[in-house]
């Protein structure tokens, strides 16, 4: 029985109709000679959202959207007082990124509910096709923001005050977007939900490694975001004698190598990284008055996580002192998350059942899917991506992996939508 609905639904996935999707989108925001930039509450992020809602009406789909930003497209017959599954991702990127990381999973989303619709499989409850606001973080932090104000863990007042390095706010460019989009029904923030799937391309080298077209994705690794400002004073670099000196970059340096000093691991699990480093006035005969840079610190063990991160803050005061001033501001603490077994088991099932070879793998990356695990059944699945390259402009997914785990996607929502796991 099973085995006749993973084949009814995944069999319905039009390959070419996925391409030209998928070409039609990533034109949007594309950098020249390759990659994308369509960072969160951009225009070229109101214009993918535009080109989507396009599509919808031309399919008679139900688009709504949330106070945050997120989207979500429904069936027009489907009931509204049913909580429904989701399956989506995100659609905006990073600044130097490509047009895989969330576009796939979103493609993939439409494609597999295009499928399910078109073979007519009775379902026990609605699905919806969704897209999480802002999931990278690049231009306003906290990443994942759209699914952690959605599962009530970030204040949607913080996230809507949070501001890009232009001075400009999510509510403002928000309420821009939204007005771009013209006609669109209000959505309730953290409606009831039944469960979640999300697929993306793994960011990472393992699948490829090891010839695994599909990862089957049983946690997500924690996270932890600082944000550190070092205040000095500006001089003159010729002149001002060394015990004269409040120099924040000369700081910032100190505390960046202790930090990478506590950070060091053998084991290669530690994920520690300085992604944005900003010093002023940035010009070559003043000494700096001041440096703001981002710590991005992963661990999968929700104790090392804390061990590592708990110290970030005295070593940063330590090493800056006396001669500067250091704020630190934690803008993300983010555990590890487990994904529902269940769920991952109608992931594995679908692919078995269409002969494709899996494997349970931790996330590395982070995902809308770990605040959705907080208030439904959770899963991910993966697909590989060249040479485990992501958050570049060199990000590539073979378009035959993108079709088979659309495919397996297809499949375990046939199975979970019509409750034949
Ligand atoms: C997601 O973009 C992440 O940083 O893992
Ligand atoms: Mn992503
Ligand atoms: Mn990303």
């Amino acid at each position: 029985m099973s085995a006749d609905l993973t084949d009814l639904v995944a069999r319905g996935v039009n390959g070419s109709r996925l391409a030209s999707r998928h070409n039609a989108l990533a034109a949007i925001g594309a950098l020249h000679p390759q990659g994308l930039c369509r960072e969160a509450f951009s225009a070229a992020d109101a214009e993918a959202r535009g080109l989507i809602c396009d599509w919808a009406a031309a399919s008679g789909y139900v688009a709504s959207i949330d106070a945050i930003g997120n989207m979500f497209f429904a069936h027009p017959g489907a009931d509204p007082t049913i909580a429904p599954i989701l399956i989506g991702s995100h659609i905006d990127s990073q600044p130097a990124g490509g047009p895989f990381d969330g576009q796939f999973g979103v493609l993939a989303a439409w494609e597999a509910f295009e499928a399910l619709h078109e073979s007519g499989l009775p379902l026990r409850r609605p699905v919806e096709v969704a897209i999480w606001a802002n999931e990278e973080g690049s231009r306003f932090q906290p990443t994942t923001m759209g699914s952690a104000v959605f599962a009530r863990r970030l204040p949607l007042q913080r996230a809507l005050a949070a501001t890009d390095t232009a001075g400009r706010t999510v509510a403002a460019e928000l309420q821009r977007l939204r007005a771009s989009l013209g006609e669109i029904r209000d959505r309730a923030l953290g409606f009831p939900v039944a469960a979640y799937v999300e697929a993306h391309i793994e960011q990472g080298p393992i699948l490829e490694r090891r010839g695994i077209p599909i990862g089957v994705v049983t946690s997500i690794q924690g996270l932890r975001w600082f944000t550190v400002e070092v205040a000095g004073r500006t001089g003159h670099a010729g002149t001002t004698p060394e015990a004269d000196r409040r120099d924040a970059f000369v700081a910032a340096h100190n505390m960046i190598r202790r930090l990478r000093d506590l950070m060091a691991d053998p084991e290669d699990v530690v994920r520690f990284t300085i992604g944005r480093f900003e010093v002023h006035p940035n010009a070559p005969n003043t000494i700096p008055g001041s440096v703001l840079f981002t710590i991005d610190f992963r661990h999968p063990d929700a104790a090392v996580l804390k061990r590592l991160g708990d110290q970030v803050e005295q070593i940063c005061r330590e090493a800056g002192g006396p001669q500067c001033q250091v704020t630190i501001t934690e803008t993300l603490d983010s555990p590890p998350t487990i994904l529902d077994e269940e769920l991952a088991g109608a992931i594995a099932r679908s692919a078995d059942e269409l002969g494709i070879r899996t494997e349970p793998m931790t996330s590395g990356a982070t995902h809308d899917a770990k605040y959705l695990a907080m208030v439904c059944p959770t899963a991910m699945l993966f697909i590989p991506c060249r040479d485990g390259i992501s958050h570049s402009v060199l990000e590539h997914a073979d378009p035959e992996h993108v079709e088979l785990g659309t495919r397996v996607l297809a499949g375990a929502l046939g199975l979970i939508a019509s409750d034949g796991r």
